[in-house]
């Protein structure tokens, strides 16, 4: 955490900030959020996060009392006092306390700068596995703080060297725990649209392809899939090489999904040098 932060209405030293502990956010898991990088001192595609914190925000009835130029404001003032070069940028607006413990009120948003480790160049290489998981996340297309299943699982599949789950209901893939999902096959990339978080990064990659189908996808087309791969804030392209300890395609990161990722590198690049 770096030591600067912003919380309700001031920017104050990050140890300084507090939520109350009877707040829904934390005795009901009521909250959103949204993450996302700086580069260069520069917030990554920031008017798209802000955007879609404020939709999170409208849709789960919590009053934000700060517009989109507002809240820019307040991030570039805090990549300055924190000197965030290169970091994450994570916002929160919890549920607020209220008299029956349940109704949303008026919450606390704060605003963090942390340092931020990608993954390491192996993953990229060799690519990750992911177990599946048959779940859907409540209200999928808000950015809300609710991880619980995923958290509580990721004290075991960590031990089996997996990455994260990816999940499915009716047969049908969504997401995975903290990503979304691409598939390949026969040279066509294919991508989830129904119960999933509209992820900033999933649009990226779409708009740098030359053509994505977005469409329910079956657990059993994703196993028979040429190639996979995952798409978020903090990994990019993540090549997926193994499901369930099963193969995909020939388990090693494919050609179209490392031409993606080489794509994507100059996106950003271009996103670095825009003022
Ligand atoms: N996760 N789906 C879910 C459930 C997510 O939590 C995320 C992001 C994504 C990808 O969205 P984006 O490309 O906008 O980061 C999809 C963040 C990074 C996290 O909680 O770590």
């Amino acid at each position: 955490m770096k030591p600067f932060c912003f919380a309700n209405d001031r920017i104050l030293p990050s140890e300084q900030a507090f939520i109350h502990p009877l707040d829904i956010g934390l005795i009901r898991g009521y909250a959103i959020f949204d993450f996302f990088r700086t580069e260069n001192f520069k917030p990554f595609f920031l008017e798209e996060y802000l955007r879609r914190f404020i939709s999170s925000a409208e849709r789960t009835y919590l009053p934000l009392n700060l517009g989109l130029h507002e809240l820019e404001r307040i991030v570039h003032e805090l990549i300055e006092k924190n000197e965030l070069e290169q970091g994450g940028i994570r916002m929160i607006l919890s549920g607020g306390v209220s008299e029956n413990h349940f109704s949303p009120s008026r919450g606390s948003l704060f605003i963090f700068c942390e340092t931020l480790n990608m993954p390491p160049r192996e993953k990229y290489e060799f690519g990750v596995k992911l177990l599946s998981e048959e779940y859907v996340r409540p209200l999928p297309t808000i950015k809300s703080t609710n991880y619980t299943l995923p958290v509580r699982l990721s004290v075991n599949w960590k031990e089996q060297g997996v990455e994260d789950l990816i999940y499915h209901y009716d047969g049908i893939i969504s997401e995975s725990s903290r990503s979304n999902i691409f598939i390949v096959k026969d040279n066509k990339i294919a991508t989830p649209i129904a119960n999933i978080l509209f992820g900033i990064t999933r649009r990226n990659v779409i708009a740098l392809s030359d053509g994505v189908e977005e469409r329910d996808i079956y657990l059993d087309e994703l196993m028979d899939a040429d190639e996979a791969f995952i798409t978020s804030t903090t990994k990019r392209i993540l090549p997926v090489t193994n499901i369930d300890g099963k193969p995909i395609g020939d388990g090693k990161v494919g050609k179209i999904t490392r031409l993606l990722m080489e794509k994507f590198r100059e996106v950003e690049l271009k996103e670095r040098m825009l003022v």
